[in-house]
């Protein structure tokens, strides 16, 4: 298995002619485009629609490739790979000091997540405002690329950092600030309408509060003998597909329990989804984080800081308290023992994952004594420690190898008795305090977790737990059919109308609308 991964990822001197060949084609596509919406403009803007899978469908019906090519959808996958592409030369540009350039590329890749966003929101992009960033983008590109930087040494790293950034900019809305939280925040209107929905629902019917009550109380939820899963989401649909597809692949559904936390916004909805929809019988807990009375700034350094940096910042007060409830719940698979006080084992899950196979085997893998099972992310060289850690600073470099695997959140077993008896939280607010300065790392849950869990960490067979479908349309098909858990992690999230086209039923057949 650790062979074949090397083989999916097509080898990076091979991506030369691969890069120049998409400017090339970003720079004819865009003229093509240009000239295209100037004559089709009025027929384009239709107003936008209510359901992404009727969409979906509508545009697999009508458009042929010449079309698909010139849609706003492509238009704004375009943007999105020279976005990339210009990500990756910003990070260049800072290593090389050229603070002016990377001004200027950084300045061009607001607008475009700007822009960005819009069409996720389904807002038609047109020519007046797209023309501009796409040539700006490709000037700068090009002059990265012929004056700057020499593109045949420099390749090997850019394709690493492309995959590095994207990563951290999974797991941490800070890395691109602002496409991150208005990705989630616009994502597709029938989203929208479905919690909008679901929480009249929950108004309307007294039943659902008494039957939330019954399963709160439920003795399932704190008995050993069964499986038990933790999600952390806002997302209602995102986390129905989790549940729902490791329900159906499950051999006996009844004996698996979801523990979900969300925000208090998409508490009702949740809560109302999960009672109105049938999952094999299997047990769903729905908390909302404010229930968490202990997760405070006097316990948690994590909620000390967002605090802190909150205060400082000028971002209303509304807006700040979604912000923080939005990036604790990407945290809070470090308090899991906390939340889950009478469990022994959970499986962690984060809410952009789709599952394919009986993750109860996940239960019977031999831990060795370690806190966490996780996959490895080695294989290409620059997933180890010193991609995501600071190591110049002297208590890191005196206590880990800076070529240590990483590995990866997203699918992971946790033992919970070994995690209280090694203090694993404790050691989290250890490496949160010393990086109060953000010297150790900048943002994200990974380099925290990869300190924390040093040594305790025991790998899985990397089939457990497949990553990239937020990001990589390379992935081989064989990988693909073979993994237990798909992880879709980056930016192309399968709820958004970036998503990867070729990703994207794979999580859409875990998901019916009641609501069209
Ligand atoms: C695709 O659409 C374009 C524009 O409407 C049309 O000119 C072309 O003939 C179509 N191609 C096919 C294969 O249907
Ligand atoms: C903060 O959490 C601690 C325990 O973690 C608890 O004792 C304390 O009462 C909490 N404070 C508030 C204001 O809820
Ligand atoms: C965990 O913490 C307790 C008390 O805080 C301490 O007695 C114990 O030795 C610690 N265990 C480890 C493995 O650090
Ligand atoms: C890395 O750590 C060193 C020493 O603590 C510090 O001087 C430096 O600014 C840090 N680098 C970053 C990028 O934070
Ligand atoms: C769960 O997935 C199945 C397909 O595996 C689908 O038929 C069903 O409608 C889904 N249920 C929900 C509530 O999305």
């Amino acid at each position: 298995m650790r062979r074949r991964a090397t083989e999916f990822r097509r080898p990076s001197r091979r991506r030369i002619p691969g890069w120049i060949w998409l400017l090339l084609l970003i720079s004819v596509t865009a003229g093509m485009v240009l000239f295209f919406f100037q004559h089709r403009q009025d027929q384009v803007a239709t107003p936008v629609q209510e359901n992404i899978l009727d969409a979906e469908e509508e545009m697999r019906a009508t458009l042929n490739f010449t079309q698909e090519l010139l849609s706003s959808n492509s238009f704004a996958r375009q943007l999105a790979e020279q976005m990339t592409l210009a990500k990756a030369y910003l990070v260049i540009a800072k290593e090389h000091d050229n603070l002016q350039f990377a001004w200027e590329l950084s300045s061009r890749i607001r607008n475009c997540q700007l822009l960005l966003a819009q069409a996720a929101a389904g807002k038609v992009i047109t020519q007046k405002e797209a023309g501009p960033i796409i040539t700006q983008l490709a000037q700068l590109i090009y002059k990265a690329q012929d004056s700057h930087y020499d593109i045949s040494t420099i390749i090997d790293t850019l394709r690493s950092h492309v995959l590095a950034l994207e990563e951290r900019a999974n797991s941490a809305i800070v890395q691109s600030a602002e496409f991150g939280r208005l990705a989630t925040e616009v994502v597709s209107k029938s989203l929208h309408c479905v919690s909008i929905k679901l929480t009249e629902e929950w108004f309307r019917n007294p039943a659902h509060q008494r039957l939330s009550e019954e399963v709160r109380n439920s003795p399932r939820l704190v008995d050993n003998n069964l499986y038990h899963f933790c999600i952390f989401s806002d997302n209602v649909l995102a986390t129905s597909v989790v549940i729902n597809s490791t329900v159906s692949n499950a051999d006996h559904p009844q004996q698996l329990v979801f523990h979900v936390v969300t925000d208090e916004v998409n508490y009702w909805a949740m809560t109302t989804w999960f009672l109105g929809n049938d999952f094999g019988g299997c047990t769903i807990e729905v908390r909302s984080i404010e229930e968490l009375s202990w997760l405070n700034a006097s316990y948690s350094p994590l909620v000390k800081q967002m605090v802190q940096d909150g205060s400082k910042g000028s971002i209303g007060e509304m807006k700040y308290k979604n912000m923080i409830f939005g990036l604790l719940l990407k945290h809070l698979h470090f308090y899991i023992p906390q939340i889950q006080p009478l469990l022994e084992k959970v499986v962690f899950l984060d809410d952009d994952v789709v599952v394919q196979k009986d993750l109860t085997a996940l239960y019977s893998v031999e831990l060795h004594g370690n806190v966490i099972g996780a996959v490895e992310t080695c294989l290409e060289a620059f997933h180890r420690f010193y991609k995501y850690i600071n190591f110049s600073n002297p208590i890191i470099g005196s206590k880990f190898d800076p070529q240590t695997c990483g590995w990866a959140f997203g699918m992971n077993i946790i033992d919970l008795i070994a995690w209280r008896k090694s203090n694993i939280t404790a050691k989290y607010h250890y490496w949160l305090e010393q990086n109060a300065d953000k010297t150790l790392w900048k943002a994200g849950t990974l380099p925290p977790g990869l300190l924390t869990f040093y040594g305790l960490m025991e790998p899985l067979d990397r089939r457990w737990h497949v990553l990239g479908l937020g990001y990589d349309s390379d992935i081989d098909d064989r990988l693909i059919e073979s993994a237990a858990v798909l992880h879709y992690n980056g930016n192309l999230k399968p709820w958004l109308k970036l998503a990867i086209r070729r990703y994207k039923h794979l999580w859409e057949r875990s998901l019916t609308f009641l609501y069209s």
